[in-house]
C-alpha cells in the first residue's frame, strides 16, 4: 500500500470517528460508536493499524507518526463527546422528546376591552366625519371649569368631587389669567378638550375625544375613580338639536344595534343650553349613557367665538358603560382587576 493511500485512509477514519462521537445522542450510541472505531477486535482503527505492515520501510516512520496522531485525536474526540453527554450539554437530545407532539403555544397578549371599545367608537364616529382630538389628563381649573361656564361656587368644583393635585403641574394654561387659582387637577370630564380644540381652531369643528377622567368615587359595580368618556363636539352655523339627536342615534345603531332607540330627557349642564340626558333603549330597558346639549353662548365667548354666528352641540358618553352593555359585563371593577381569566375573553 502506498503512503498516500494510507494517509488518506487515516484522514477518513479520523473524520468519520469524530462525527460519529459528536453525533451520539446518549451513552449507548456513543459506546456503539466507540466499538466501531476503537474496538480492540474489529475496530476500524485496528484495521488501519494492520495496514502499516504493508507500507514501504522508507515510509514507515512517517506513516507511524501520523497513525499516532490520529489515534490521539480519535481518543480525544471520544472523551470530549463522553464529557459533553455526562454534563448534559453538547448535542444531546432528550430521549423522551417526541418531535411529533403538538407544541406549547406561547401566550400572546391582546388589546384591552376598553381600548378595543375606543377603537370601535373612533371608527364609527370617523365614518360620520368626526376626527380624534386629545387633551391632557392633568388640567387646570380654567379648562376644567371656568371656560365651561362652571362658576367658582359651583358644587362641581368641590374638592370632595375632584382630584386636586398638591403640586401645580407645569404647562396647561393657555394664557395668563386662564389658570384659575393656579391649581391643577386630574380632569373630571373630557369636556376640557372642547375648550382646547375651540381655542386652537376656528369653526367648522367636528371632533371626538376619548380618554380617561377621574372622580373620587368609591369603587363598586358601577363606579370606579378612573373611567373613560367619549366627548363629541360639532360647531358650525345653524346646528340644531335635531342634528345632535341624529348623530347619537346613528352612533347607537352602529354600536349597539339597529333596534336600539334613543331618548333625550331634559337636564342641566353649565356648558350646554338646553341640556339633555341621553338614554338608549336596549333589550327593553332605558339606560343612561351620558349627557349632551347645545353649546352655551358663554362657552363660545370664553374661547373667542361669536355666539351670534356659530352654533354647535356637544355630548359626553361613558365608554365603560357602552363596553359593558355590549359585552354583558356587570362589574366595572373587572375591567381594571388585571385578571387574565376575565380579560382573555375579549
Ligand atoms: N361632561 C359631562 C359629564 O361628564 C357630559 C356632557 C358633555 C354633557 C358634553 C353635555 C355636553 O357628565
Amino acid at each position: 500500500m502506498s503512503l498516500q493511500n494510507f494517509l488518506s485512509r487515516l484522514d477518513q477514519l479520523q473524520s468519520d470517528a469524530e462525527s460519529a462521537f459528536s453525533g451520539a445522542s446518549n451513552a449507548e450510541s456513543l459506546e456503539e460508536a466507540r466499538v466501531v472505531f476503537l474496538g480492540a477486535k474489529n475496530g476500524q482503527f485496528k484495521d488501519v493499524q494492520k495496514m502499516l505492515g504493508g507500507i514501504e520501510p522508507t515510509d514507515k516512520r512517517a506513516a507511524g507518526m501520523r497513525l499516532n496522531e490520529v489515534k490521539n485525536a480519535i481518543n480525544e474526540a471520544f472523551s470530549a463527546a463522553k464529557e459533553a453527554l455526562e454534563s448534559g450539554g453538547g448535542s444531546q437530545v432528550d430521549p423522551t422528546f417526541d418531535p411529533s407532539l403538538p407544541g406549547t403555544r406561547p401566550t400572546l397578549g391582546h388589546i384591552h376591552p376598553i381600548t378595543q371599545t375606543i377603537d370601535h367608537l373612533t371608527e364609527i364616529m370617523g365614518r360620520m366625519g368626526f376626527e380624534v382630538a386629545e387633551g391632557p389628563e392633568v388640567e387646570d381649573p380654567w379648562h376644567n371649569f371656568v371656560a365651561l361656564n362652571i362658576p367658582e361656587d359651583h358644587p362641581a368644583r368641590d374638592p370632595l368631587d375632584n382630584f386636586y393635585l398638591a403640586t401645580a403641574a407645569a404647562g396647561g394654561a393657555d394664557a395668563p389669567g386662564e389658570t384659575g387659582e393656579g391649581e391643577s387637577l386630574l380632569r373630571s370630564q373630557t369636556s376640557t378638550v372642547q375648550i382646547r380644540v375651540m381655542k386652537a381652531h376656528q369653526p367648522p369643528i367636528r371632533i371626538i375625544s376619548l380618554g380617561r377622567v377621574y372622580r373620587p368615587d368609591a369603587p363598586d359595580a358601577t363606579h370606579f375613580p378612573m373611567f373613560h368618556q367619549m366627548e363629541g363636539l360639532l360647531v358650525d352655523t345653524n346646528v340644531t338639536m335635531a342634528n345632535l339627536k341624529t348623530v347619537l342615534r346613528v352612533f347607537a345603531n352602529n354600536y349597539l344595534g339597529d333596534d336600539v332607540e334613543i331618548r333625550f330627557r331634559p337636564s342641566f349642564f353649565p356648558f350646554t343650553e338646553p341640556s339633555v340626558e341621553v338614554d338608549f333603549l336596549w333589550n327593553g330597558t332605558w339606560i343612561e349613557f351620558g349627557g349632551a346639549g347645545m353649546i352655551d353662548p358663554n362657552v363660545f365667548e370664553a374661547v373667542g367665538y361669536d355666539p351670534e354666528k356659530v352654533s354647535g352641540f356637544a355630548f359626553g358618553l361613558g365608554v365603560e358603560r357602552l363596553c359593558m352593555r355590549r359585552h354583558g359585563i356587570t362589574d366595572i371593577r373587572d375591567l381594571y382587576s388585571g385578571d387574565l381569566r376575565f380579560l382573555q375573553q375579549f
